[in-house]
């Protein structure tokens, strides 16, 4: 009988560096390198080893004989076991170093690119209460402590909303209060929660797939205005309009009540339709003097007073005049676009997510802008010859594509168009690296420009600004 390898602890590991997910990472005597969760730069652990990978080990804490001098007083009482904060336990500054140096790591490792000067990581100025989009998951089987576990009370209710347990697909842990969302969200997902416990409503149990509550998505902006927008795993008319128009009462000043019945397997809301069960199907958001209306599939950025940041040098590196021509790919909700519109001739937009063109399209129209332009479609295919022909030749070309990066084939195809400049978006900075690993070949790297959208993760936003070779 095959019995399983008892993976031995690894004691006094000095951590020296960051590696995936934000995780520590250390390198034994003989050459191991060991990924420790919740581990920081400059502690001294024993680890408890969880995972052997081909590469790697990967465990936790079990002791911290000596605490990194950038350790701080994580805020939040779910930091630890919940999967949203990586990094509550060091300080912001040692953060944004962590963040800076990944970036300039990714570049000249995975892209191998000379970069002709590295710009200072720009921090946010607010560090808590900053995301305006929350996706909660209502669960069956709540992540239980261990003191629940093992104490002599039976534990009577399971049910939770929160996030997801990293690596635990179907393990939800229960929020109370997240810190990194403004406070009326968490008052309206604790209301929720209540209202559903009281009135013995369903949870969703991803195992066994049955339930009535699925998730619970939560947008705020800037000017006042709430989204909540509620996914039900199958129609109850009685229970849904119970719940919906407690909600109604108890936060009159909810902009847009949506719902979604969603029988399928995954959450994805990209496929389903939406009812508006009260307000209007929209919140709308500023950047300066534009006005953006946000639906519910379109992204907009999640951190919005730094994403004025991020546009605002964005457009600073770009350098252009009033006679530039600027595509710009990835677009959303048409927000880059409509930042630069006043600054340049024309402005052409592309999106994937219908919803998201023609909110940018409104939007567009509502805030007086009459020279961007929006086309709908995957970019591989958007993006062709005809494209340039029918748009003209760009002087810049913004690109912001999701994490993945970008296809292979339009990276090509903005080879071939060879605008003078390229300005990279991304909040990837590996995937960026790699598709830099192909511009370079027709491309000077002029500058990076990190820029912290995301505190207390890992993750972070980098611009880069190319100039054609020839
Ligand atoms: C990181 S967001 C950037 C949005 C916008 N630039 C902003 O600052 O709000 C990436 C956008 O690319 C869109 N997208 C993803 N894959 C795409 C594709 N293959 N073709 C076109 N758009 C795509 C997403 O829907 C999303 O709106």
């Amino acid at each position: 009988m095959r019995t399983k390898k008892t993976l031995l602890p690894i004691n006094k590991l000095v951590i020296d560096g960051i590696a995936q997910k934000g995780k520590g990472v250390g390198r034994t005597d003989d050459g191991q390198v060991v990924f420790v969760q919740g581990a920081i730069p400059g502690d001294v652990v024993d680890v408890t080893i969880l995972k052997k990978r081909r590469r790697h080990l990967e465990g936790r804490i079990k002791t911290l004989h000596k605490e990194s001098p950038d350790r701080i007083e994580p805020k939040c009482t779910h930091f630890g076991i919940c999967g949203g904060c990586s990094w509550q336990q060091m300080s912001y500054e040692a953060q944004l170093k962590h963040k800076q140096k990944e970036v300039n790591d990714a570049l000249s490792r995975i892209g191998d690119v000379d970069v002709n000067e590295y710009a200072p990581i720009i921090g946010c100025s607010d560090t808590f209460a900053y995301r305006n989009k929350m996706e909660f998951s209502f669960s069956a089987r709540r992540w239980l402590t261990f003191e629940e576990i093992n104490g002599d009370n039976k534990v009577e209710d399971k049910t939770a909303l929160g996030f997801h347990i990293p690596g635990m697909w179907d393990k939800i842990v229960d929020i109370e209060h997240c810190h990194i969302q403004p406070e009326f969200p968490n008052e309206i997902r604790n209301a929720v929660k209540a209202y559903a416990r009281k009135e013995n409503l369903s949870f969703f149990d991803a195992r066994d797939k049955e339930g009535f509550l699925r998730t619970l998505m939560i947008r705020s902006t800037q000017l006042g205005e709430i989204m909540v927008v509620f996914q039900f795993f199958h129609e109850d008319v009685e229970a849904r309009e119970g719940l919906l128009n407690h909600l109604v009462d108890q936060f009159p000043n909810i902009t847009s009540l949506q719902y979604i019945i969603n029988e399928k397997a995954n959450d994805s809301i990209y496929d389903q339709d939406l009812h508006c069960f009260k307000g209007s199907n929209y919140i709308t958001e500023h950047i300066g003097k534009l006005q953006f209306r946000i639906t519910p599939k379109a992204f907009y950025q999640t951190n919005p007073v730094q994403a004025e940041v991020l546009y605002a040098k964005a457009l600073e590196l770009a350098a252009i005049d009033t006679s530039a021509v600027v595509y710009d790919l990835y677009t959303g909700l048409g927000t880059i676009a409509q930042y630069i519109a006043h600054r340049c001739k024309k402005v052409v937009g592309v999106e994937s997510v219908p919803d998201a063109v023609v909110a940018a399209k409104e939007n567009a129209r509502r805030n007086g802008i009459n020279n961007a332009v929006f086309e709908v479609g995957d970019m591989r295919k958007v993006f062709k010859d005809g494209f340039v022909k029918k748009h003209g030749s760009p002087d810049l070309i913004i690109v912001d594509p999701p994490r993945d990066g970008m296809h292979k084939d339009v990276i090509e195809q903005l080879l071939k168009v060879k605008s003078p400049k390229i300005l990279y978006i991304s909040c990837n900075p590996s995937t960026q690296a790699r598709d830099l690993a192909i511009l370079k070949t027709q491309y000077i790297v002029e500058i990076s420009q990190a820029v912290d959208m995301f505190p207390h993760t890992q993750h972070v936003e980098n611009i880069v600004l190319l100039k054609c070779k020839s």
